[in-house]
């Protein structure tokens, strides 16, 4: 979800207003996946890299993280799985309870369209948390070095469980995947798109959407 910043720059505006829309786009779109069936959305909310910005903007933006989890919690219609993909650790105590009672709490929709929040997520740092996840299993639980596969390392990812990324949309203008799901992107489809995230909306969802339907995919064979 990228170009927050700018779209509010263009307005006057402070960043932090362009990230107050942005959750709002980030709603609709939750709710229009929910309603195509896709299995597993996952939003990249705030990187491992993000922490770098300035104080009153990381500030605001863990203020909103608490307000829009409170949200999902008032609207029991949107049944949804909810995951967070990354280290909890750093974040706020009272955000990190909230975060943990909603993956708790929403267990029961597993056969549901699966939300996952990259929240002080990189796609370096899931592949070292996986890596040391391994290396446990080899000290402590009698792993052999040579049972590690791309299997093993999957089922060791902050997205355990779920399928390889199909496609990943970047609004925002920028070509690059920021760190984003790495290891799952491996034969992702990729969409670039101009629009800021807070102008992108169900019919550029659509957009990305009928792009991908229309790609050959072969995953290395022909
Ligand atoms: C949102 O967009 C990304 C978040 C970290 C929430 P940006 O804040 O990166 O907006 P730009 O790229 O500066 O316009
Ligand atoms: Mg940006």
């Amino acid at each position: 979800m990228d170009g927050n910043g700018r779209w509010a720059k263009k307005r006057g505006m402070p960043r932090t207003y362009g990230h107050r829309e942005g959750a709002k786009v980030c709603k609709k779109i939750v709710n229009r996946c929910i309603d195509l069936g896709i299995k597993y959305l996952t939003l990249y909310a705030f990187s491992t890299e993000n922490w770098k910005r300035p104080q009153d903007e990381v500030d605001e933006l863990m203020r909103l993280f608490d307000k829009y989890l409170d949200e999902i919690f008032d609207n029991r219609k949107q049944k949804a799985r909810i995951l967070f993909l990354g280290d909890k650790a750093p974040f706020p105590a009272p955000l990190r309870v909230k975060m943990e009672k909603l993956e708790r709490e929403s267990e029961e929709y597993s056969d549901r369209t699966t939300v996952m929040f990259a929240m002080n997520y990189g796609g370096r740092d899931d592949i070292v948390h996986a890596a040391r996840r391994a290396a446990q299993l080899v000290v402590e639980g009698g792993a052999d070095p040579g049972d590690i596969d791309e299997k093993m390392l999957d089922s060791l990812l902050y997205t355990s469980g779920a399928a390889d990324a199909d496609l990943i949309i970047r609004p925002g203008g920028e070509k690059r995947l920021s760190n984003f799901l790495l290891w799952q992107s491996a034969y992702a489809e990729l969409y670039f798109s101009d629009v800021l995230w807070p102008d992108f909306d169900e019919k550029e969802l659509d957009k990305a959407l009928n792009e991908f339907a229309l790609r050959s995919r072969r995953f290395g064979g022909v």
